[in-house]
């Protein structure tokens, strides 16, 4: 069998990067067809920027304002020209500038995004406790594509999970990243080559 030509990624990450490890661990193992071709935060004490180093991938800091930060962005995407941005853990909101730096010809972004609910249910940040402290029976994750829109764009993929038995929001969140680390980069392996097609609010897998 020929080899699948990878495709290339920048990961953006804001924070510990648990994602960014699992997906930066199959992208490397050649379960996706994933080159990450660099790593940006908007936090220098990001604690994935040190993962990615140890991987040898290139990890940058992203400074200043939302415009400041995301002309940095558009800037390493213009050198390193990568199809997809991958979020993983980025707090930031992306303005419509960048999204639609991202766009196919056909109008969907070439952006993916992890969030820690069954959207629409739990948006914004601190899905796992908000799902705890409303009493929940279930909670569980959404791969989606990114639209200006806040946690709204086209769902690739969601998982969901019981939480009657957690105690606390630390035992929902725990439960739900080991979810996430598996569903991202399930979920990227066909995502990322754009075998789908949107119907309503849904990326349907071709
Ligand atoms: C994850 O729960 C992800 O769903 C959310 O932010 C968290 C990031 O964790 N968007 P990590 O940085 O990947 O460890």
């Amino acid at each position: 069998m020929m080899p699948q030509k990878k495709i290339g990624a920048i990961v953006l990450c804001s924070g510990r990067g648990s994602n960014f490890e699992s997906i930066a661990q199959a992208a490397q193992n050649g379960k996706i067809p994933l080159e990450i071709l660099a790593l940006c935060s908007d936090r220098e004490q990001a604690p994935v920027l040190d993962r990615a180093k140890r991987r040898g991938i290139a990890a940058y800091v992203l400074n200043g304002d939302r415009t400041q930060r995301e002309t940095q962005l558009l800037a390493y995407c213009e050198k390193l020209n990568p199809r997809f941005l991958v979020l993983a853990g980025y707090m930031r909101v992306l303005s419509a500038r960048v999204i639609d730096a991202f766009r196919s010809e056909s109008g969907y972004s070439r952006i993916t995004n992890i969030h820690p609910s069954l959207l629409p249910a739990f948006k914004g940040l601190g899905g796992y406790t908000q799902a705890f402290n409303q009493g929940a029976k279930e909670t569980g994750v959404t791969v989606h594509l990114v639209e200006p829109e806040l946690d709204s764009g086209p769902i690739l993929a969601q998982e969901s999970f019981s939480i009657t038995d957690c105690r606390s929001a630390l035992e929902v969140e725990e439960r739900g990243l080991a979810i996430e680390h598996r569903l991202y980069p399930e979920t990227l392996a066909w995502a990322l080559t754009e075998q789908f097609r949107i119907e309503g609010n849904r990326c349907l897998r071709a």
